[in-house]
């Protein structure tokens, strides 16, 4: 009888932290034997990670809301994975989970590490595999949280959302949508402004690579912005800061333009605003929901079931591209949540 079982696994290591955005010196890539079946515990088979720009941020040493990952350490990543040996009660062969998977290609988890890194199996009848890495994963809980939580928007609120293409950015819009608001994004470049206005039914777009975002913001908010989602920081920022309604609330939900910076990160000028408009702005971090986050699943995969939601995915294929494909979120070549398939799977873009 033919052996089939898997016997390496390729992998990507911190090799040195980076300074500015990575390049490939920065990884090692190792290829090891498939580690057994933990004693109680699950083998997993990488179908998909998801590549988040929090990454970057996981590189660097330094306090942050979760460790640093270690110089020789296996990268961190979220993914979507293939159960393929199991001695743990909840998972068995076949079951599709998500977990903290790394950028490898088989992740053995011990029961304790199962649980502690939330390894879950997901039901493939409320959405893709893709959508799962998105919509109903880590960037659609941010986006239900940071709006609905610490957004809270009300009808005929006007909500700018930036990264307005991307995955968090393009829940956000849509959710707020459906909440009754009025919905301005900021992307970069045209495809993408059309792309969110005449798919996902924004209101309005902002090219910010096209100029005058400050003039933009007065034409699309002549009331100002109620809520601003903020997933980019910087020069943005402060331009929406110049156009607050009373009252107005600023998710802070990600800096992505400042996370290689090689100097210091650049705070809001515009800050006195907040005090003239009576306006507040809050840091959020997703992993703060979790307990929550079934709830939000169901209702977004309402959303996506009964066509009021849409999702895209930018699908990358080979484990080996992963150096290559990370650096896509920070030149904003990703359209729409960027995934590195590493297996296939045919649910992946289902
Ligand atoms: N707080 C949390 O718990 C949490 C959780 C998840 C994500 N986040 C944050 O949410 C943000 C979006 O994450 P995502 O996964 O949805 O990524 P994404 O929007 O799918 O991809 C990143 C996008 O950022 C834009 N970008 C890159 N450099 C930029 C710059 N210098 N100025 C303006 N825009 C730039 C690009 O879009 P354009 O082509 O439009 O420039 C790029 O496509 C990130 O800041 C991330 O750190 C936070």
């Amino acid at each position: 009888m033919t052996d089939t079982s898997p016997r390496s696994n390729r992998q990507f290591r911190l090799a040195r932290r980076p300074v500015g955005v990575p390049t490939p010196a920065d990884w090692q890539e190792t290829t090891e034997p498939v580690p057994p079946v933990p004693a109680g515990g699950v083998l997993v088979q990488t179908l998909a990670l998801s590549l988040d720009p929090a990454m970057r941020g996981w590189m660097n040493e330094g306090k942050s809301y979760i460790a640093p990952v270690a110089l020789g350490e296996v990268m961190r990543a979220g993914g979507i994975g293939r159960v393929i040996g199991s001695e743990h009660p909840d998972f068995a062969a076949g079951d599709r989970v998500t977990g903290v998977l790394g950028v490898q290609e088989y992740a053995a988890f011990t029961a304790a590490q199962a649980r502690q890194t939330g390894l879950a199996r997901i039901d493939m009848r409320l959405g893709s595999l893709g959508q799962w890495l998105n919509v109903l994963g880590m960037p659609g809980m941010t986006a239900y949280f940071g709006l609905l939580d610490v957004g809270q928007p009300r009808t005929g609120d006007t909500v700018v959302v930036s990264g307005a293409a991307g995955a968090v950015g393009q829940t956000v819009g849509q959710l707020a949508k459906i909440k009754g608001c009025r919905v301005v994004g900021i992307a970069g470049g045209r495809a993408k402004c059309d792309w969110v206005v005449n798919e996902l039914g924004f209101d309005a777009c902002i090219d910010y690579k096209a100029g005058n975002v400050r003039a933009a913001l007065k034409e699309h908010c002549p009331r100002g912005v109620d809520v601003y989602f903020d997933n980019v920081g910087g020069d943005i920022l402060d331009e929406v800061l110049a156009r607050l309604a009373m009252h107005a609330r600023i998710v802070l939900c990600g800096a992505i333009s400042q996370y290689n910076n090689t100097t210091p990160v650049q705070g809001p000028r515009n800050y006195l605003s907040l005090l003239v408009h009576r306006a507040r702005m809050q840091g959020m971090v997703v992993f703060d929901y979790t307990d929550r986050f079934p709830q939000a699943i169901a209702e977004l995969a309402g959303y996506l079931r009964d066509g009021r939601m849409k999702s895209r995915e930018d699908v990358v294929q080979g484990i080996g591209q992963f150096p290559e494909a990370l650096n896509r979120l920070f030149t904003g070549a990703n359209f729409g949540k960027l995934v590195l398939q590493v297996a296939r799977d045919d649910a992946l873009t289902g």
